[in-house]
């Protein structure tokens, strides 16, 4: 794999499924990397692992809460001396329909969903600005493309994301680069989580679900957490250098729509 040896990188709810198979590529690339989530068992049980990997902090922060981002980026630029990269990865939605979804719901989807990304890149780029080699990338979902049934939070908000990514990637070029990455269908906890409450609805065993599921995605398998994290590192790296305010599903071909 080439190498992004000594990139800083801070990559946020990272310590399960998409984004801590991206810190775990990271990583495996040479860079620096802070994990994150609101457990303290799992910073620490996420640290402990991937410590075998390379140089590894954790901190733990609950993205919907502003004071807790705002420790978060600064203890990860003490600790690592700047960043260089912010990996924005939030916590799943709660999934429903419109009909199902409340005001609370709406309030929290969007401090998950939308203000989590504000909060974290205010806060982070003056490191990413000053680091010459800087980039963003902002994690979302297929779903801003081609919304996904029963989860209307994130079909709406996510694409807010898009907006301030575009935007960002036109005001902060030529010095630094921002991406989005658009995940399909990703084996992690929250998927099998998902596909086992379908399981209970349909009165179908989880192996069929998940069967269903692999047979829609013309790979005809869920991605692996780290699929992800390779179009990440490559994104960081600079064989990315030029390209900037792009936005690239990993999804095994799932997305139908030519644009
Ligand atoms: N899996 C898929 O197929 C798929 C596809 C497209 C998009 N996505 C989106 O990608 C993101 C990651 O999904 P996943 O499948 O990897 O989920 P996951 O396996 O449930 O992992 C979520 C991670 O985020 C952390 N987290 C949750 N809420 C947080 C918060 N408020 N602040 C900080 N950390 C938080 C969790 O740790 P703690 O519980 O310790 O906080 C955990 O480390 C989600 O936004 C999801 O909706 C997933």
């Amino acid at each position: 794999m080439f190498r992004i040896e000594g990139y800083r990188v801070l990559v946020t709810a990272s310590t399960k499924g998409i984004g801590k198979g991206i810190a775990k590529v990271l990583l495996q690339a040479g860079a620096t990397v802070t994990v994150n989530s609101r457990s303290r068992e799992n910073v620490e049980r996420a640290v402990n692992e991937l410590s075998r990997l390379g140089t590894v902090y954790g901190f733990v922060a609950d993205l919907t809460r502003r004071g807790d981002v705002e420790a978060l980026v600064q203890k990860a630029a003490e600790a690592m001396g700047g960043i260089d990269s912010l990996v924005y990865v939030t916590g799943p939605p709660r999934p429903g329909m419109f009909s199902e979804i409340g005001e609370e719901d709406w309030d929290y989807g969007i401090r998950l969903l939308i203000k989590s990304a504000i909060w974290v890149t205010k806060e982070a780029l003056p490191y990413i600005r000053s680091s010459g080699r800087g980039s963003i990338v902002y994690v979302t979902s297929v779903a801003v493309k081609e919304p996904i049934p029963n989860i209307v939070l994130s079909n709406t908000l996510r694409i807010a994301v898009h907006g301030l990514a575009k935007s960002l990637s036109r005001e902060l070029a030529p010095h630094v680069r921002v991406n989005a990455v658009l995940p399909g269908h990703i084996m992690t906890d929250r998927a099998i989580q998902l596909a086992e409450d379908l399981a209970k609805r349909t009165g179908k065993t989880l192996d069929e679900i998940l069967a269903e599921r692999a047979a829609t995605i013309p790979m005809k398998r869920l991605g692996k957490p780290e699929d992800v994290g390779y179009l990440v590192a490559f994104l960081i790296s600079p064989y990315a250098s030029y390209i900037t305010g792009a936005s690239i599903p990993v999804d095994g071909g799932l997305l139908t729509s030519v644009f």
